[in-house]
């Protein structure tokens, strides 16, 4: 990871009015994405997750503090498959984006089949959406992101609503993208999603109550509390890391902090 930053939010704040009282969503929220890197946003309902990704990509006013993009785009997915597609057809729907950009129809057409290919989707171009898996809408809309040629992709939940083929799927296609380069934000609710990420950042009530690595967020015990961050923000470690951490306790020597299955099994050293 290189150190650009490409999205710099300082103490920004945002409140909504609810039944004429004022409701704080995010309280002075510190972050920086920098080039490159992938930032697991984890969170209860109601937490702000939400809220944060709809500052990032601009569309939520905020009540104090000020952002900063430095030559960056940001694009979300949202959780809902269906919430954001606007087309008929595949080729329309990716084209959206780009004719509000004015960019030239050869130019759409090669970019169209491009991202389409990075995401794997192999359906033809004229094929109605309507025919798409909840999965391959999901897999659209990352495709329409990088149409637009976001240097920040967020996902909202973009897996919640998927089978678990689709969520894998989905998954796949950000872990490639990650590995090509490609700056992540991705807000879920699975602690077994992180095991790529490179930095979790933890909201609670509007506040950033953790921000730092992943093996400090599901390991770290900070001096006093037997509980590691993830722990003590109320989730459920991933299976995988309490079997790491049993085994640790029973004296084994792992390589690494394991949070997928796949790391676990290449922590455990042969003999
Ligand atoms: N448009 C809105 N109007 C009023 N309150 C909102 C709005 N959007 C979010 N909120 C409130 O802000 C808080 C954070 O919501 P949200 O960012 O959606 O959380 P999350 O995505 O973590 O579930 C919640 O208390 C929610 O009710
Ligand atoms: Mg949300």
């Amino acid at each position: 990871m290189n150190q650009k930053c490409l999205v710099e939010l300082k103490k920004i704040a945002v409140a909504f009015q609810h039944a004429g009282q004022i409701h704080r969503a995010l309280n002075t929220i510190d972050l920086s994405i920098y080039d490159g890197e992938w930032i697991g946003i984890v969170g209860k309902n109601g937490s702000g997750k939400s809220t944060l990704a709809s500052v990032l990509t601009g569309i939520c006013p905020t009540s104090k503090g000020f952002m900063e993009y430095h030559d960056a785009s940001v694009q979300m997915v949202f959780q809902n498959p269906e919430a954001q597609i606007v087309g008929e057809t595949i080729m329309e729907e990716i084209c959206f984006g780009m004719e509000n950009q004015s960019i030239d129809p050869m130019e759409m057409r090669e970019r169209a089949e491009t991202v389409l290919q990075q995401v794997g989707l192999t359906e033809a171009l004229d094929q109605p959406i309507a025919s798409l898996s909840g999965g391959q809408k999901q897999l659209l809309n990352i495709a329409s992101c990088l149409a637009l040629r976001a240097s920040v992709l967020v996902f909202d939940e973009a897996t919640a609503m998927l089978d678990p083929l689709s969520r894998q799927r989905v998954m796949d296609i950000a872990v490639k993208l990650h590995r090509q380069g490609q700056t992540i934000v991705w807000i879920t609710q699975w602690m077994e999603e992180l095991s790529g990420v490179d930095r979790v950042v933890a909201l609670e009530e509007g506040n950033i109550l953790f921000n730092g690595s992943r093996s400090e967020f599901f390991y770290d015990i900070a001096s006093g509390s037997a509980k590691s961050p993830c722990e003590a923000m109320g989730f459920t470690l991933p299976y995988s890391v309490q079997v790491a951490k049993h085994l640790l306790s029973m004296g084994y020597e792992l390589n690494g902090f394991p949070v997928s299955a796949a790391q676990l099994a290449e922590a455990v050293t042969m003999r």
